[in-house]
Parts: structure tokens; sequence; C-alpha cells
């Protein structure tokens, strides 16, 4: 051991193998995600080491062999400490092995979540699993053609599947709500912008239409694997800093997309114009450039419609997420947050998309739950954790969740920032 010594725990120090951090190993480790780091908890055993970067040093913390709930934990309240610096990593070269754990915990939560709660439509819990799948690639990085073709052919799918609006958005928001782990930033706007772009009334779109959309709502976010991991993962308040490189992920976004679209993966200039435009607000009041209006009446300073689909679909989304410091919104009550700043959204999209959440409501709360059902809400339902790094994992698991996309509603009814 070098003779300075990392601020680690001498447990750890006895326990873990410690070496400096090199650039060397530094390009050989894959982050992950607080939002992924909770599916670990659902699985008896790994294939692969967990490491920790603490400040300059890498400890390989979870070795296959001693995987265990309470290594798990104390990640976990490692993570919730306001200060330091501290990453949670794997090699590479384990990250298929990672997601197929991933995707295995996922469909099994999945199926269990079909089996308790009445009414959810099997269909658009497989095309979530599948947009899912797919939005995992994205926000990994490295956009290329391979993967630009796999979120088409999820798109594709979507659309050809002809999903019912009124089931799919009651199915999206239990799935959120009653298992926060399943939540999907991406995935869920883009089944979002599906069903808002396919209900268009006053101006209605073609399939292939649609499945743009979707795609501009899988890549939104794209720009957010440039944001520092751990300003991303930060399970507290950000600081205004952080919140402004939060903000960047725009910029990010286009520049990223541009970058892969130049190097030959087959990107449209809609999906980078979403990446960049979709925190932009109808009043002129978002970021980053406070563009405002219709890119159709105003080709200088107007936003694209696709943005302002994936704008809504990115709020609502968030709102019926439950979080570190929010309880998640019932559909209702996200609507009525949003009708309060009606003025940031474009009416000819969120007109249909009021008339269809309400019709969703009421269609889906007044109906009877079959007999045998049992409720699976009261299973899962926890309180909002206090972040003061005294609660295991297995607590926090009840109502944490991803803060991937914590700028769009950091606060209980603060959206869209
Ligand atoms: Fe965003
Ligand atoms: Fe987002």
């Amino acid at each position: 051991m070098n003779a300075k010594q990392p601020p680690i725990r001498e447990e750890t120090r006895n326990r873990c193998v410690i070496v400096p951090l090199n650039d060397a190993l530094s390009q050989r480790l894959a982050p992950i995600s607080l939002e992924h780091f909770h599916f670990l908890h659902d699985v008896q055993k790994i294939d692969f080491s967990i490491f920790v970067v603490v400040e300059n040093w890498l400890i390989e913390f979870i070795k296959p062999k001693e995987f265990s709930k309470e290594l798990l934990d104390e990640i976990w309240m490692a993570c919730l400490k306001p200060k330091g610096s501290f990453r949670v990593c794997l090699w590479k070269q384990d990250k298929p092995k990672f997601e197929a754990v991933i995707n295995q915990v996922r469909s099994k939560k999945l199926a269990r979540l079909m089996a308790y709660v009445p009414h959810m439509d099997k269909k658009t819990v497989d095309l979530y699993n599948n947009l899912s799948a797919s939005s995992q690639l994205v926000v990994n990085g490295g956009i290329d053609e391979e993967v630009v073709a796999r979120v088409r052919a999820s798109a594709s799918l979507l659309v050809s599947s002809v999903i019912d609006s009124q089931a799919a958005l009651f199915t999206l928001s239990k799935m959120i709500s009653c298992d926060p782990t399943l939540y999907d930033h991406s995935a869920s706007v883009a089944m979002l912008c599906a069903i808002i772009a396919q209900e268009m009334v006053d101006k209605p779109m073609s399939d292939k239409e649609v499945m743009m959309v979707a795609e501009c709502g899988l890549f939104h976010d794209a720009g957010k694997t440039c944001v520092p991991s751990e300003v991303l993962n930060k399970p507290g308040k950000l600081t205004p800093e952080e919140f402004d490189e939060i903000k960047k992920h725009t910029v990010y976004g286009r520049d990223e997309l541009t970058k892969s679209k130049d190097g030959g993966a087959p990107i449209d200039d809609q999906i980078i114009r979403v990446a960049y435009e979709h925190h932009e607000k109808f009043n002129g009041r978002g970021y980053p450039e406070g563009r405002s209006g219709r890119l159709e009446s105003d080709a200088e300073k107007g936003i694209h419609l696709y943005s302002r689909i994936c704008m809504i679909a990115d709020v609502y989304s968030a709102l019926l997420m439950k979080r570190v410091y929010k309880e998640a919104f019932e559909p209702g009550q996200a609507l009525k947050i949003m009708i309060e700043s009606n003025e940031d959204y474009d009416p000819v999209v969120f007109k249909p998309f009021v008339s269809m959440v309400v019709d969703s409501v009421k269609k889906f709360q007044n109906m009877p739950a079959p007999q045998s059902t049992l409720n699976y809400s009261n299973d899962v339902k926890g309180k909002i954790i206090q972040l003061d790094g005294n609660k295991s994992l297995a607590e926090a698991m009840k109502g944490n969740s991803s803060d991937r996309d914590k700028e769009t509603s950091p606060a209980p009814v603060r959206k869209g920032a």
C-alpha cells in the first residue's frame, strides 16, 4: 500500500484489494448508475466484481464469492454521504453480465406486477421492457449504428403494436408508482411520446412520425452520459453549480449525437434537435436557449413539434415517479400540477394530452378489481427516505428511485427546470 493512506475504513482496507487509480484503469471501468444499482438487491449471486472509487483509489469492494446484501448496504450508505467523491463501477468487459442480471430482475418484477395489479395491459408491459433494453444501450453511451438500429426496432415495435392509449397510460403509471425500481426514464418518455403523438387530434401524425417521436424520446437524455456520474447519481439536493452541470446535458446531447452521426450512425436531425430542445418551454422560460413558440411559425426562435411533445412526456414521467424527496404522484395529481403551469406547454399538444389522462383516470379508477387480486402496491409502498445515511438499502428500496432525471422534478412541484 502507498504511504498515503486512502480515506477508507480499516475493515475495508483489510478485506479488499485497493490500488491507486490511474488512467489505464479508468479506461477499463464503466459506472453503475444508482438506478441500476438497486436491481442488485434482488439477486442472490453475481459473476462479476463491483468496484468503488474513493478519491483516487480503486477498491474491489464485492467479489462474486463475497456478494451479500450487507455489502450492498455499505455501498448505498456511502453513496448517501453528501461529501466526497464516490463512484460505483465494474469492468467494462463485465457490462453484458450486469445487463443480463438487470433484465432478468426486471422481467421477474414485471411478471409479478402483472399477477398482482388488476387491469394491467400486458402489451404495454412487454413494450416497456423492450424500450428499456434499448434505453440502457443509450445511457451506456457510445451511440453507434448498432444502438441506433436497436432503438429504431423498439420504436417500430411500439408503433406497430397499436397500443390502447388509455390502457397504456394506466399501466405505465402503475408500473412506475408500484415499484419505483422498474422506472426507466427514457423508456417511459419514449412510450409517452408515442402515446401523445398518436392522440394529436388537431394534427394527426402518420405511424412513421409517431415512430420518430418515440425514437426522440429514447435519445432525449443521451447527453447525460457526459455529466459526471457523481453529479448525475447524487441522491441528495444539487448545488446550483451541479444543477447548471446537469442542465448542460442538452448541449452535450446535441454534440454527442452529432458526433455519432458524423461517425456514420444514421441519426435523424430531429433526434438531435429534441436532445437539445426538450427543456425549452413554450413561454420561453426553458433552457438552453430560452426558445419559445412553434418552429412552424418562427423558424428562428421556435421549438420543434417533437421537442414540444417530448417536453410534456418528460415532465409527466418525472412527476409520476417516486423519488427520494417526494412521493409518486397519481396521474390526476401530476396532471393538476402540470395544468397549474400550462403556459409551459404548447396547447395543441397539451390539450389532447390532458383529455387522454382524464379519460384514462375515469376509466380505470372506477373499474372494480377482480376478487382474487392482492394489492401489490401495499407490499412495496414505503416512506420517503431521509438522507441521513442511516437507512439500509433494503429500507431505501421501498421508497428510493433513480435520480437520473432529477433536473426534471427536483422538488414536489418543481418540474421542467
Ligand atoms: Fe433532459
Ligand atoms: Fe428526461
